[in-house]
């Protein structure tokens, strides 16, 4: 198995759950704290690697573009006033691996953003991140499902185990047998009841795929929402192993934030902030006083 070193990060989508916000901004530029989102998801993806990162991308996403090019009127402005420590920062996410850019031409779902990936992915194996998840940085998810791929030669799906009751929001998958943090899939149920949910796992927002997984989608007709999903490529995957190496799960027990919505992003906001230096003594202590 070939180490996969290609990223795609979708970030097409309308992020219709934070409207009025994103009327005009990608939800991927929402701060956390000071970076944008994506900028942690991009950070990630080169951490373990993976330095060819291409952005599936849609109208109205131009300032995710700018962000991770210069700005030379500022750094020049910067650079006058001898403001090193703020001209770092406005130059680091320029710095971030190679990044190339696709029109999705439509939000027409998950496994249509990825399939149109196939000229930069070719026939090798890819990761595919989120660019509204955001996985703690001292995780290793990454670098761990890269591993079980090149192992068992699988698509690597994340799992969280989530309580029933949260079940309903998630992608969910039957297990088979289970060895440690990874679990063969045998199959893929999208956003169950609990009732009838075949486990507590959730899939979450990072991927290893294989190449003929993008031939599976090419099939598909439209799923839940009309939209062409991912899930249904690799739940096909799942079902019959023959087709595309079949799928594993990995286990992630870290922290993780969904900032594609309101009350995680609100709790990612806080638990950055109250880990930093510069913020975390004095907004710890608010904390503490405010929830009296
Ligand atoms: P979401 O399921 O969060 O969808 O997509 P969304 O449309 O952006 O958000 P809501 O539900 O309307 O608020 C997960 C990731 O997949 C991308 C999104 O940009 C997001 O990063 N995506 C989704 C695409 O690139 N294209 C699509 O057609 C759908």
């Amino acid at each position: 198995m070939k180490k996969p070193t290609k990223a795609v990060i979708p970030v097409a989508g309308l992020g219709t759950r934070f409207l009025p916000a994103t009327k005009a901004m990608p939800k991927e530029m929402l701060p956390l704290v000071d970076k944008p989102v994506i900028q942690y998801v991009v950070e990630e993806a080169v951490r373990y690697g993976f330095e060819d990162i291409l952005f599936v991308t849609g109208r109205d996403k131009y300032a995710l573009e700018n962000h991770f090019d210069s700005a030379e009127a500022l750094e020049a402005r910067l650079e006058e006033r001898g403001d090193d420590e703020k001209l770092e920062k406005v130059q680091a996410p320029t710095n971030l691996g190679r990044i190339h850019y696709v029109r999705q031409g439509g939000a027409k779902g998950l496994g249509h953003a990825i399939a149109t990936a196939r000229s930069f992915t070719g026939d090798e194996a890819f990761a595919v991140l989120l660019g509204d998840d955001v996985i703690e940085e001292t995780s290793h998810l990454l670098e761990r499902m890269r591993e079980v791929h090149m192992a068992t030669g699988a698509s690597v799906v994340a799992l969280v185990e989530v309580p029933s009751s949260e079940i309903h929001k998630y992608g969910c998958v039957k297990p088979g047998s289970i060895d440690g943090d990874v679990i063969q899939i045998e199959d893929f149920v999208e956003k169950p009841k609990a009732e009838v949910a075949p486990s507590n796992y959730a899939v979450i927002g990072r991927y290893i795929l294989r190449p003929e997984i993008l031939d599976i989608i090419d099939g598909l007709e439209p799923g839940a929402g009309g939209e062409i999903q991912l899930t249904d490529a690799l739940a096909i995957s799942a079902r019959d192993p023959k087709l595309a190496g079949g799928v594993v799960g990995v286990v992630f027990k870290g922290e993780r934030y969904d900032a594609g919505d309101k009350l995680e992003y609100i709790k990612a906001t806080i638990r950055l902030a109250s880990k930093r230096d510069d913020l975390g003594p004095e907004l710890n202590a608010w904390l503490k006083e405010f929830v009296k």
